[in-house]
Parts: structure tokens; C-alpha cells; sequence
């Protein structure tokens, strides 16, 4: 009678034990939106919201949609980049900014070196040569990480989301204007990353229970705290930017501004789930031209 307590005590503390080391072991419950089939190039957006028709030459954008509520997030707001609309604004004077800073810190040719220059031409380095796996950080950066890491190494603080960092990142962009984005997901470190960044942009979070998709793919084209929601193909090409709001903003910090607006905890910029969103947004900008200094709403 004894041993028969004893024994099915025993069974029922080692069903015990074994439920608490599953729920020890279980992933935290998470829910996704629905992926859709994203191409990483701009013209993916052809299947997505059917836009791109629209804002693919800026030279050619409709100006009556421009100041049209009901048309103007067609445009993508490419009519606020530069080769449509150049007027100066906050990002010039960052350019200006970032241009002095970056003399100061290349004046011994070490900075464009560690930037991935070859011989101190910055052509490219927006286009095709970011984000990319860096040996030195260990994972895959973007180029504001690297202008971060490569001023600490001459004991400079240049925070990624600071001004002065998203101001040499203008500068150094402005090289590649003109050029396609270009970079290579097919494999490696960059499509990890690109697979990671594209779940964390299904990834419901936050207060709002949104993922970065419930806006930027099911609430394409409705209206959120005064501005319409857009496809994100063809974004990345065009940053850091200007807000008009009056501030300088790298893709981080927006996307972080993005974050605290869906009510869930932003992240630091340059944190690793930054880069890998960041990856997957400038595949999806593959193949459109880079565009800086450019501004936005
Ligand atoms: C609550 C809705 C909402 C959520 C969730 C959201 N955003 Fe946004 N986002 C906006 C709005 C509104 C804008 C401004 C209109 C636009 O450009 O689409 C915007 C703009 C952006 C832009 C700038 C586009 C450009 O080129 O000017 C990027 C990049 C962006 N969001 C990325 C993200 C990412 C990444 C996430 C997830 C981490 C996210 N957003 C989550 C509402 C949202």
C-alpha cells in the first residue's frame, strides 16, 4: 500500500517536473500577420499595392496627385525626393554638416578605409555595399552602425540616431545618388538577416497587437494620424531623411518612431532586429535609384 502511494507520488512529480521543463522550454506565444510573396526588388510592389507604375520615374510623377488626398499616397511620396523636388531643406544643411565632420575624421584616409572605401571613393557604398556582414562588428550592419564603429575607433562618440551620425550618413549616401540600390539576399549572412527582418515585420507586438505589416501591407492606402499608409518597396533608398517636423532621422529612429506610434517598445537604433528589418526594406528597394537629401511629411 505503501510502496503503491510512494510510486504513483513519485509518477506524479515526474509529470510535473516535465510539464515545467516544457513550459521552460516553450517559445513565448507570438503571432504573425499573414506573409505575402515579397520580392526583393522594387518591382515586387507590381503584386502588392500596384503603385509602382506611378512613382517609378519621378520625373514623371502627376502633380495634380500630389496635393489630391485621395491619390497622393500612390506617389509613394517620391514627390518629396530630390531629383522631383529639390528645394533646400534641413537635409541640405545636414549634408553640409555631415560633409565637415567626415573631413575631420578621414583627414589620415582611416575612416573611408574602415567605411569599406577603396581608395577613399565613397561611389557605392550606399547602393551596394550596405547593409553587409562586417567582420569586425561580427553580424550584418548597416552604414550608420558602421560610421558609429568606425568614429569610436578614433575614440569619436557618433551614436547611431544621433544628427551628426545620420548627417555623414547623408554625406556619404549623396555618392551613390543616381545608382540602384543593389544587394544580394540570395544568401550568407544577408539572407538570414533578410529572413529574420521579414519575420519580425509580421510580428504582431506592442499595445496595438500591430506588426509593421498590419500597416504597411493590409492598411496600404488608409489614412493614420493624418498621413496615408504606403508600400514599403522603395523606402530604403532615400535616407537618412529630413521630417518636416524638423528632424533628422536614419532608418532606425523611424523605425522606432513607427514602434512607440503602434504602442510597443521601441528599440535602440542600430540593435540587431533594426538591421535585419533593415535588410529585408532595402531589398525591397533593389533595383530604385538612391535619392538624397530628401525629406518628408
Ligand atoms: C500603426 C501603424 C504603423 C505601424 C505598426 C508601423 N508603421 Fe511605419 N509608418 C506608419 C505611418 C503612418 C507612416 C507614414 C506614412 C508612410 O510613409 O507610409 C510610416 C512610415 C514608415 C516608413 C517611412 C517610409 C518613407 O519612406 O517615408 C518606414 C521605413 C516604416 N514606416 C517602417 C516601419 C516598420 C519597419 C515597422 C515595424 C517595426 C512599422 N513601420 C510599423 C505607420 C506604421
Amino acid at each position: 500500500m505503501r510502496l503503491a502511494l510512494l510510486i504513483s507520488l513519485a509518477a506524479v512529480t515526474a509529470g510535473a517536473g516535465t510539464a515545467l521543463a516544457q513550459q521552460r522550454n516553450a517559445q513565448p506565444y507570438r503571432e504573425h500577420v499573414p506573409y505575402i510573396d515579397w520580392k526583393p526588388d522594387v518591382t515586387g510592389d507590381i503584386q502588392h499595392t500596384g503603385t509602382y507604375q506611378y512613382w517609378k520615374d519621378r520625373k514623371a510623377l502627376n502633380p495634380d496627385w500630389v496635393a489630391s488626398k485621395e491619390h497622393q499616397w500612390q506617389l509613394n511620396w517620391k514627390f518629396m525626393d530630390p531629383s522631383y523636388d529639390d528645394t533646400l531643406h534641413g537635409g541640405h544643411i545636414a549634408r553640409d554638416r555631415g560633409a565637415a565632420l567626415y573631413k575631420k575624421l578621414d583627414a589620415g584616409g582611416a575612416f573611408a578605409a574602415c567605411l569599406g572605401a577603396r581608395n577613399g571613393d565613397l561611389k557605392g557604398l550606399r547602393a551596394n555595399h550596405y547593409p553587409q556582414y562586417s567582420t569586425a562588428l561580427g553580424r550584418v550592419v548597416g552604414l550608420e552602425e558602421m560610421i558609429e564603429h568606425c568614429a569610436a575607433r578614433q575614440n569619436v562618440t557618433l551614436e547611431n540616431g544621433s544628427y551628426d551620425n545620420s548627417a555623414i550618413s547623408v554625406y556619404v549616401t549623396e555618392f551613390s545618388n543616381g545608382m540602384p540600390i543593389n544587394i544580394d539576399v540570395s544568401k550568407g549572412p544577408l539572407k538570414d538577416a533578410f529572413e529574420r527582418g521579414r519575420e519580425r515585420f509580421h510580428l504582431r507586438n506592442g499595445a496595438t497587437h500591430f506588426a509593421c505589416a498590419t500597416c504597411h501591407v493590409t492598411l496600404v492606402g488608409r489614412s493614420l494620424r493624418g498621413q496615408v499608409l504606403t508600400t514599403p518597396y522603395g523606402d530604403a533608398a532615400h535616407w537618412p531623411t529630413y521630417r518636416t517636423k524638423d528632424e533628422l532621422q536614419s532608418l532606425h529612429v523611424r523605425f522606432a518612431e513607427c514602434n512607440r506610434n503602434a504602442g510597443a517598445q521601441p528599440l535602440r537604433p542600430g540593435s540587431p532586429v533594426y538591421s535585419d528589418i533593415e535588410v529585408f526594406l532595402t531589398a525591397l528597394s533593389n533595383g530604385y535609384p538612391v535619392d538624397v537629401p530628401s525629406a518628408r511629411d
